[in-house]
């Protein structure tokens, strides 16, 4: 049984732990697509051509250590405006996407480019004041050294670079839930997908993951 969950929205809204607990819930298996792009961002950085590096991509290179920094962010927002990067990453995202035991996916495009066909889309999305104070808490906890006004500009200049790509952009699909967290606590954001979900024909449990 296919059964595909996209949650889409910018950064740090909350959508990578409403994906997790959602996929828990429901017993499926979760990728956050924001790693590949990590990823390939990354080996931009020490010197590969982004298109190269995300032809090559093998799985363990989500594995990778000290993907989650704000430089990496920032390297994946430019990779990520590259078509054939893009393209390259395609396939895996749509076989993940199709896989047996249902599957989440989490990122940018999941319901608009990569499985338009999604069976439950979610938009998850919050004021970028608040998505830059929880990112700051997220990096000063992580050891980081950095001020709220720096995470605030990079949150903007990643959100602008990320809703006026020519190549899928962000932009919530047409049938998608929307979820606005800039008010919500995580247990309250959490119900109110699986809500969503489920109105969408999931069953909790279901899947083989
Ligand atoms: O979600 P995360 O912050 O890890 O994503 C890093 C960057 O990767 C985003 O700013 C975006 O530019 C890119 N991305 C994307 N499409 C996705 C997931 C991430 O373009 N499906």
């Amino acid at each position: 049984m296919a059964f595909t969950i996209a949650i889409d929205g910018p950064a740090a809204a909350g959508k990578g732990t409403i994906s997790r607990a959602v996929a828990a819930h429901f017993g499926f298996a979760h990728l956050d697509t924001g790693l590949l792009y990590r990823a390939v961002g990354r080996k931009m950085l020490e010197g590969t051509d982004p298109t190269e590096a995300a032809l090559a991509l093998v799985p363990e290179d989500l594995q990778t250590e000290g993907l989650r920094t704000a430089d990496v962010g920032i390297a994946a927002s430019r990779v990520a405006v590259i078509p054939e990067v893009r393209a390259a990453l395609l396939d895996f995202q749509r076989a993940f996407a199709r896989r047996d035991g249902g599957a989440v996916l989490d990122g940018r495009d999941i319901g608009t480019v990569i499985c338009p066909e999604a069976e439950a889309k979610l938009f998850v999305t919050a004021s970028a004041e608040v998505r830059a104070r929880r990112r700051f808490e997220e990096l000063v906890a992580g050891g980081a050294e950095t001020d709220y006004q720096t995470v605030l500009n990079d949150t903007r200049e990643r959100d602008h670079r990320d809703a006026t790509r020519a190549d899928a952009p962000l932009k919530p699909a047409e049938d998608a839930v929307m979820i606005d967290t800039s008010k919500m606590d995580i247990d309250a954001a959490v119900a109110a997908a699986i809500a969503a979900i489920v109105s969408r024909g999931a069953t909790a449990g279901e899947g083989t993951a």
